[in-house]
Parts: structure tokens; sequence; C-alpha cells
């Protein structure tokens, strides 16, 4: 049986045990073996501080937000709008007034699309989006340059699976209105050289909104310093519940958008004559939100922000190090998505073996991982295959589970051989 090479024996940069302690999930057996969860990429395990926000405020506190002058509808406001500041410090956003509570990572896109794409895109006018995208950053913007007239203009990846910023700026023109980027590849792992986008986007007049739903989790994002115009990211992917996500938005951008979706909460005043709208971010949560959400949301980033991005890029940089080589020495694994500047997300085909039929020998092992296309068929077309096993990791991930995964793949082979 190969297995990885000698896991570090050097201090990690993070104490991984200890951590471990805090998600309740990470301790359980699946099919009689130690769980492997190496689905990240898809949701994260939720530390134990966040489930007992979440039971804190539907044992204590659970009222509607910005309408009952009660006292628990108080304190559900008081924590809802602290839970709003908590990600604008989160971003290093100037201002709460900039963060729009979502359903996730996907409206958030949904409504910059309409909202501003409906008020500012007109014939003629480009969209750039990188190939890597998640399909919830093509597809929006598909359907409203549909509606408008504009075009999609796709920013090609090389065989790594990086963009070279040569083509993208050539690509960038007078046409140009947006750039629609990932900071994170969820596929491939690749980490985009956004701040340079941005500042070359800008440079040729466009607006950029930035994909962070791979990145909130393992990296600092700070909108301040990317200078960007949006920023949307999920609360699940990020330790926290989901059907939350937040939207970043400049703020001069935000107040001249008009409404995502109609109804309670969003309006300054409505007669049957004609209705005003509340400024943003107001104006863009339509209906009660998802309160428990964003204060478990909240919850989650302070207890990210508490274990430090310092550590957590150090600590996942040796992961991807030392997955990086235990794979590789796989006979017939190719990885895809070898960037320069990666995630620890191990995108992998195995030579003569299907990627559906290896998941269920895997999960058999314990290991979760994700097979398919991972909602990026443009770059599966790219590679020319149908789909990868994507183990995806995080900072509460070690060394052993990826020799567990390691001895599983050789376990696929023997199996299929
Ligand atoms: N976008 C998530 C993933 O990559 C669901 O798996």
């Amino acid at each position: 049986m190969t297995v990885a090479k000698s896991q570090p024996t050097h201090t990690p940069a993070l104490d991984v045990e200890r951590v471990r302690g805090d998600f309740p999930a990470l301790y359980q057996r699946v099919h009689d073996k130690p769980l492997v969860y190496l689905d990240n990429a898809a949701t994260s395990q939720k530390p134990q501080a966040v489930i007992d926000t979440l039971d804190d405020y539907y044992r204590r506190y659970n009222a509607n937000v910005h309408r009952g002058l009660h006292k628990l509808a108080e304190l559900a406001t008081e924590a809802y709008e602290h839970a709003r500041i908590t990600v604008a410090r989160f971003l290093n956003a100037p201002d709460a007034k900039q963060i729009v509570f979502t359903r996730g990572c996907t409206e958030a896109i949904n409504l910059v699309a309409a909202s501003w794409g409906g008020a500012n895109l007109k014939p003629g006018d480009e969209i750039l989006v990188s190939q890597m995208e998640h399909h919830s950053n093509i597809v929006p913007w598909q359907l409203i340059a549909e509606k408008t007239g504009a075009k999609v203009v796709m920013i090609p990846i090389d065989e790594r699976g990086q963009i070279n910023l040569d083509t993208y700026h050539a690509l960038l023109n007078d046409k140009t209105r947006l750039v629609a980027v990932t900071a994170v590849s969820n596929s491939l792992g690749t980490i985009n050289p956004i701040k340079k986008m941005i500042e070359l986007a800008h440079a040729a007049g466009a607006v950029v909104l930035v994909d962070a739903a791979q990145a909130a989790p393992h990296m600092a994002v700070d909108v301040t310093d990317l200078d960007v115009d949006f920023l949307a990211f999920s609360g699940h992917k990020v330790f926290g519940p989901t059907g939350i996500g937040a939207l970043y938005g400049r703020a001069e951008l935000l107040e001249a958008m008009p409404p995502y979706q109609g109804g309670g909460e969003m309006i300054e005043q409505v007669t049957f004559e004609k209705t005003t709208f509340a400024a943003a971010p107001t104006r863009f949560e339509a209906g009660t939100p998802h309160i428990a959400g964003a204060i478990g949301l909240a919850a989650a980033l302070n207890y990210v922000t508490a274990i430090g991005f310092d550590k957590i890029v150090t600590y996942e940089n040796e992961l991807l190090a030392y997955g990086t080589e235990a794979l590789q020495a796989v006979e017939g694994l190719t990885l895809i998505g070898t960037a320069e500047h990666k995630a620890a997300v191990f995108s992998f085909t195995l030579d003569g073996i299907h990627p559906y039929d290896m998941s269920p020998v895997l999960d058999h092992e314990g290991i979760a991982i994700r097979t398919g296309h991972h909602c990026t068929q443009p770059v599966m077309d790219k590679f020319a295959i149908p789909a990868t096993v994507r183990a995806s990791l995080s900072f509460y991930n070690t060394p052993a589970e990826i020799d567990a995964l390691v001895s599983a793949l050789q376990k696929v082979k023997s199996l299929f051989s």
C-alpha cells in the first residue's frame, strides 16, 4: 500500500487537535470508519460556538426584526444589525450600510446582475467572466445579457487553470462594463490575482464583482484594500449556517441601484399610486430575513477571526504541499488545477476509473469528497473530462486524513484493476 511520505514533523502553524475539538460533527464514524471530511468547498462543518449561538437565539430571543416594539424584537434587531457590523469588519468595509444580507453568494450575484446590470447594461456592452467561474457567476450574467443586449465574454484559463493577466488585459476595452471573477476557484483551487485584475478593470472604466465564496474561509478578504465594487460570499462555507450570505457594495453603486425584490421592510412609503424605497441595504432585504442565519454567521466570523487567517493560511499551505506530493505519488492520478497560487483543493482523475465509480468506495472508507463537474462545466470542457473527484480541505483537516484518502485511492485502484 502506498501512503504519503512522512507527515510534517515540525510544530504545525495551528493546534489542529484543539480546533478539531470545536467541531462536533468531525467526531463521528461513517460506515464504521472515522469520518474524514474533505468536502469543505461544498460546505464547511460548524463549530460549537455557531451551534450554541443558533440555539440561544431560538431559545431566548426569537422575534422578527425592525418591526416589533417589544423586548424580544429589540434583542433580535440588535443582534441582526450587530451581525451586519461583524460582516463589515470581517471584510474591512468602510460602513455596515454597505453590507446586504442575502440567501448566499448565488443570490448576492443575482442581485447585482438583475439590479445593477438591469439599470446599467445596454446592447453591445461586455461583461467579462472567467472560464473558471462557478455557474452562479456565469448564468446570472447570461440572463441579464439576454435581457439587455449585453454580451458575456469569457476570460480563458491556461493548462494549469490560471488566468493570464496579459490575455485578460487585452480583453478589457471601452465596451467592458463589468468583470465577474472568483477570488478562489471551487474546482481548481486557483487563487486569482484579483487585486491586479480590479486595478486593470478600473483603468478601463469597468466595475468588478468578486465571488469570494471560496476565499472567505481560507484567507483575509479586505474590500478596502482590494478597492472592489461588489463582493459576495456565503455563510455556510465559512463555518456559518446555510441560507445566509452577504453582498458588499460600493456605497454610491448600492445607493443608485433599484430594488431587486419587492416586499415588506424595503420600502419608504407605499400607496397604490406610487411606492418609494428605503435606502441601502434595507432596500435589498425584502421580507423577513434569515435572522438566525445572520447571527450565526457573525458567530462563525468571530470564531474564524479569533483563530487568525495568518495561522490558517500557513497551516493550509502545509496541507496543500503535503497533499500535492502525496497525491502525485499515486500512479495514474492526474491533478486538475496546478496553479502557482492555490488553495488546498485537490481535483483529480484516476486513469481508467470513472470519478463516479470512485465515490462509493471512498464513502465506504468514511471519506467525504465531491465528485462531478462542481458547477463548473466550462472548466471540465477545458480539460476535456466529464468530472473530477475533489478533496477540498479546511484548517481542521490533518495530514493523516490525506494519508487516509491516499490509502482509499489505492483500494479503489485495486478494486477496479
Ligand atoms: N459551490 C459548492 C461546491 O463547489 C457547492 O461544491
